[in-house]
């Protein structure tokens, strides 16, 4: 394997070619981190990742400076080869016994090594010792940290498809954890979603974390009062959604069981907008079924109205209410997240972030607001409510702001100035100057 990069740490991140995921990849190598990204290229492209390497490019042009290195697997995350793969990206000390003290020489590992004859030893390196020639081996990987994008995401393919859905997002996680585990890499960031909420999303009020804990934990009220919390969430609706809460279980009895973990898990809001380039965007190969998405075939003359699930919610115009964050602030919010665990900053093993703006906004603003942007009217049909939906989900910020050092900074109307200069620069021939407000 061609490593480049030296013996420089990377941040593997799989599902890294996806919307949010490729967003955090060009973040990532902005803030000079090397990354290993893992992707199986079943909801995304291999183009993106040359995008994303043009735009970084670009970036480190302009300031003068090297580019990290960008590494890119097209693989399923579940597939036994990531275990050469992790091994690949470790560094093994050989050193000889004989001698006091010990001298190492780091080389590559002996081809054929049974990895599996490591022993974890309480210094938690792994080490194997050969009497005969008197040597040991220490494996120590260059990863640093794991954010972990892959996942199965449409709502409604869940409900038909469970199993498929359980299958990647749950026991894919589990396998990945013990493969970890099995190379120390104890850092990672799990993408969970503003689903785990449920029903108790419907509360009118922002959502704080402390709605759905995994463990009884005790917190502070707006009042300053304590309060006991138990596990559990009100209506999941979908096997999706079960499958962030589940994940999230996992992850939070993991760290229980080995504090030596660090995982965060990022409860997103609505992520929308995508890079002010135009280049980068939301470009799944699944159809899209996500608001803004929706829009964006309407306006391209794809899909001939957009259908309004639901006008009667108690929110100001009775469409439903969302806190809509923009992808780089959301890409920015898991650049916090690590270098919060890495400075230590993170008090627990598993600790739970809101990434939102703390703001709502309702269909008919967000509708209105890409309008005002294309200029183009965006023929609507109103109609009943979606199944599963709840009227309205806005995020409580003050957790992250305060431990991550982290905020959304764009508007909904960024977001829409962005959406609108991508869909240009892919669709502008098909769409119909009839269109134009
Ligand atoms: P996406 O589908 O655009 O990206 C996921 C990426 O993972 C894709 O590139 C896909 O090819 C890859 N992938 C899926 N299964 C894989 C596997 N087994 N092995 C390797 N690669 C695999 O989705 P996204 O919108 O970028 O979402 C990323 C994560 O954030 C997901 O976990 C999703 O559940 C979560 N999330 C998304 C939203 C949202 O609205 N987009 C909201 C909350 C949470
Ligand atoms: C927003 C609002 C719709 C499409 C979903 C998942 C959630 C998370 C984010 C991954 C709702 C309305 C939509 C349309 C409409 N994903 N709408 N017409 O439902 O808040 O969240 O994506 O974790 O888990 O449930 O987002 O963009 O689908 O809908 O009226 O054609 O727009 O009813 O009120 P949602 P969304």
């Amino acid at each position: 394997l061609d490593i480049t990069g030296g013996n420089s740490r990377f941040i593997m991140v799989v599902g890294g070619l996806g919307y949010i995921g490729s967003h955090t990849v060009l973040e990532l190598l902005k803030e000079n981190y090397n990354v290993l990204v893992i992707d199986d290229l079943s909801n995304s492209y291999e183009s993106v990742l040359h995008r994303i390497k043009a735009l970084a490019t670009e970036h480190f042009a302009a300031q003068d400076r090297p580019m990290p290195a960008l590494h890119f697997r097209q693989l399923d995350y579940r597939s036994p080869c990531m275990r050469s793969i992790l091994a690949s990206y470790s560094s093994y000390s050989i050193g000889r016994k004989a001698s006091t003290p010990i001298t190492e020489i780091t080389r590559a590992v002996p081809s054929g090594f049974p990895f599996s004859a490591l022993q974890r030893t309480d210094s938690g390196i792994d080490m194997e010792t050969d009497d005969a020639q008197e040597t040991i081996l220490r494996r120590e990987s260059r990863i640093s940290g794991v954010i972990h994008f892959a996942a199965y995401k449409s709502v409604e393919e869940s409900i038909r498809m469970p199993l498929k859905y359980y299958s990647n997002n749950v026991c894919g996680l589990v396998d990945f954890l013990s493969l970890l585990e099995e190379f120390g890499i104890k850092n990672f960031v799990f993408s969970s979603s503003a689903t785990v909420y449920g029903e108790g999303a419907n509360c009118g009020v922002p959502l704080r974390e402390e709605l759905c804990v995994h463990h009884p934990e005790t917190f502070y009220d707006d009042a300053g009062l304590e309060r006991q919390v138990l596990p559990g969430v009100l209506g999941l609706t979908s096997p999706y959604g079960r499958s962030k809460f589940m994940c999230e279980s996992i992850l939070a009895d993991i760290a229980r069981s080995d504090p030596s973990w660090s995982i965060t898990a990022l409860r997103y809001f609505n992520p929308v907008g995508c890079h002010e380039s135009g280049i980068l965007g939301e470009d799944p190969r699944q159809k899209p079924s996500n608001l803004i998405p929706v829009i964006t075939t309407v306006l391209t003359g794809t899909k001939p109205v957009l259908e309004i699930f639901g006008t009667d919610w108690s929110t100001p115009d009775g469409t439903a209410v969302r806190d809509f964050i923009h992808v780089v602030d959301l890409a920015r919010g898991h650049i916090a997240a690590l270098a919060a665990s890495a400075a230590r900053k993170i008090k627990t093993p598993f600790r739970a972030y809101n990434l939102g703006t703390g703001r709502g906004h309702t269909v008919r603003e967000v509708l209105q607001s890409l309008e005002e942007t294309s200029r183009r009217r965006i023929p609507v049909k109103e109609v009943g409510r979606r199944a599963g939906d709840v009227g309205f989900c806005v995020a409580e910020v003050r957790r992250a702001e305060s431990e991550l050092d982290w905020r959304a900074e764009k508007s909904l109307a960024d977001c829409s100035v962005d959406v609108w200069n991508f869909t240009k620069g892919r669709c502008e021939p098909q769409i119909s100057d009839e269109m134009i407000c």
